[in-house]
């Protein structure tokens, strides 16, 4: 027997095991728990102790020989495997990416931007307040009492808390920034945001952008005003572009004026666009009225001031060529995409 048990056999079909599989039926075969060598080791016992010390080396030394050879086929069989692997699942480096869609901002969000730009570097702070706000800091304190007809002109969304309203401009952001300066002088803030009316037309949608500006100080005039206008709008749509002012009415400022620039659709010569003006109005504007001076905690014997708010959504409109408004809302990213620098929007 045990010599038949012929360890060059075993170790010969050993070295012939292709797979791992192979060689743990082997191994199972022959060092199993009922495996041969283990039964053989099992009737050790039977023997008589002479014969039990030279059966038992003997059968140690086979046992020793197996598991060698088994381990070391083992190593071979598990390399190779490992190798397949790494052939079969290689990854082609010269194989061209997957491009990533890289996100890009809002083309309303980039002019916003552009106009925050050039406040701050005309030295105004940016300066924010709540889009829920107080029918107070909407109206009245921008002298607008409950019975001005000024309020029909700006149909508001009123929520369900009495005395609060989606502000319909930024104007209200002109009280808080003045009473957050208690007193203190310049106040010189622009604020952009979110504005809310129930407009919904080619040219306004409910929900729009604004920004706002606001300087107070002593002497502050009229000509302040028309010159700082003038740089910003050239800063924002060009040199060349043609601007002029026109009186108007608003009720937080005397006098009030507004500026427009020469249309962009016709160069000024008339079309659907300006209705046949030549001109697009871009923003309201005028010297504050004491009134609201004085809602912001101001003296309006000892300073004035002056203040504008311009439709974002305008400029943008005029800077992508757009003819209606709606589509920047909708954001369809196909649309939206079309405005990155370069392809069909002038915003750099
Ligand atoms: N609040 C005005 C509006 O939404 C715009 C405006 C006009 C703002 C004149 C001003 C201003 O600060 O002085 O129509």
């Amino acid at each position: 027997m045990a010599q038949a048990v012929s360890v060059v056999e075993v170790s010969a079909r050993i070295e012939r095991a292709a797979t791992l599989e192979e060689l743990k039926d082997i191994r199972t075969e022959w060092v199993g728990k009922k495996g041969r060598l283990t039964e053989e080791m099992k009737i050790l016992g039977k023997l008589s102790p002479d014969q039990r010390r030279t059966r038992g080396a003997e059968l140690n030394q086979v046992r020793e020989a197996i598991l060698s050879a088994l381990n070391a086929r083992e190593e071979v069989l598990k390399d190779r495997a490992e190798r397949q692997v790494l052939e079969t699942e290689r990854v082609d480096l010269t194989l061209p990416g997957r491009e990533p869609i890289s996100g890009l901002l809002h083309p309303l969000t980039r002019v916003r931007r552009r106009i925050e730009d050039i406040m701050l570097r005309m030295g105004y702070s940016l300066a924010y307040g709540p889009q829920i706000d107080s029918e107070w800091y909407n109206f009245e304190a921008l002298n607008m009492p409950a019975d001005h007809p000024a309020r029909d002109m700006q149909d508001s969304f009123f929520v369900d808390v009495p005395g609060l309203v989606l502000r319909t401009h930024t104007s209200p952001v002109q009280i808080r920034s003045m009473q957050r300066h208690q007193g203190r002088l310049p106040v010189k803030i622009t604020a952009p945001g979110l504005a809310y009316r129930r407009d919904d037309d080619a040219t306004h949608v409910p929900v729009f952008q604004q920004v706002e500006g606001l300087v107070v100080d002593r002497n502050i005039s009229l000509g302040n005003l028309l010159g700082t206008l003038k740089m910003l709008i050239h800063e924002l749509l060009g040199e060349n572009v043609g601007t002029r002012f026109r009186p108007s009415y608003f009720p937080f400022t005397e006098p009030s004026v507004e500026m427009d620039v020469a249309c962009a659709a016709c160069g000024g010569d008339g079309c659907r666009v300006c209705k046949d003006t030549g001109w697009v109005e871009v923003l309201g504007s005028g010297v504050v009225h004491p009134t609201v001076l004085k809602s912001g905690g101001f003296n309006p014997d000892e300073v004035s001031g002056f203040a504008f708010g311009l439709g974002i959504d305008r400029i943008a409109m005029r800077l992508f060529g757009l003819d209606d408004l709606r589509l920047l809302y909708q954001n369809d990213l196909r649309y939206l995409a079309r405005f990155q620098s370069g392809q069909g929007g002038s915003l750099s």
